[in-house]
């Protein structure tokens, strides 16, 4: 039987010609988050790695929210693998050889959303690597064990759902709100020195649509399955790190994941 990914691997060729096809047969965000929660349960997922061993958590919220940030804080209490799918498509970006190298510079300065079968591939490779690396261990890294902040993924529905069923089924969102003016004066500020061709006015306005559009349908269906914590943050790094890090004490003290709102 093939798998989703095999699925929408075949409308790859397509995606990759976005102008010819993109306006066509594109059902709403909101249908489709409907018809996933509605499948939710009866499906049947074999994930390649197991959410009793694994742990995934998404950690999702509008450009400059303070995801990164917060992941960095966290490998250093939990143990984390901080994986950013951001980083790993400027990664691969600047790998030479790349065959997605220009179509993944594109979507990035356009705020678009990369063909999910290229973000996929390199966050599933990076979960491998890290899990078959001898040099982590302690808590949460033996017998196979493991634990990924996979920070900005997924930022849409198919990556979502991809993921879930076909990697690792995940724990938890945790969702940085804020407003847009804080995120945009973040971002400028980061922009000064973060060398990254999407920190700027143009580019900010257009992935703020793509996230309003695309990655809030995604948290509201994390938020139907009762596995959203959603965190304001506005305050400063360590009023939001207090409250990120109860959350996830909690979670690996075994209770259990509801919709929070802090
Ligand atoms: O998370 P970050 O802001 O680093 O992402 C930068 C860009 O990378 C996004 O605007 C988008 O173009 C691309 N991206 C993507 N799919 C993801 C994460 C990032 O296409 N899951
Ligand atoms: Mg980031």
């Amino acid at each position: 039987m093939p798998t989703i990914i095999d699925k929408l691997s075949e409308t790859l060729a397509e995606t990759l010609h976005l102008t010819s096809h993109k306006a066509e047969a594109e059902p709403k965000e909101e249908q489709v988050v409907e018809e996933y929660v509605e499948v939710n349960g009866t499906a049947a997922p074999s994930p390649a790695f197991e959410q009793s061993k694994v742990t995934v958590i998404y950690v999702l919220g509008g450009p400059g929210a303070g995801k990164g940030t917060q992941c960095a804080l966290l490998v250093e209490d939990f143990g984390f693998c901080h994986l950013s799918a951001g980083d790993l498509l400027r990664a691969e970006q600047n790998r030479e050889g790349s065959e997605f190298g220009q179509l993944i510079r594109s979507c990035i300065k356009e705020g678009q959303i990369v063909p999910m079968e290229v973000t996929l591939k390199l966050i599933e490779n990076a979960v491998r690597a890290a899990l078959g690396d001898e040099n982590r261990k302690g808590a949460g890294w033996d017998d196979g064990k493991g634990r990924f902040l996979i920070d900005g993924f997924p930022r849409k529905m198919d990556q979502a759902i991809a993921f879930d069923a076909e990697v690792c089924l995940s724990s938890m969102v945790l969702f940085y709100t804020t407003t847009e003016d804080i995120m945009i004066e973040r971002i400028l500020e980061r922009g000064k020195t973060s060398g990254r061709e999407d920190d700027n006015m143009e580019s900010i306005k257009k992935r703020f649509v793509t996230y309003r559009e695309t990655t809030l349908p995604v948290i509201d269906y994390y938020t139907k399955l009762n596995k959203v914590a959603s965190i304001d943050s506005s305050p400063v790094v360590e009023e939001v790190y207090a409250k990120t890090k109860g959350v996830v004490e909690k979670l690996f003290a075994g209770e259990t994941v509801q919709n929070v709102t802090l």
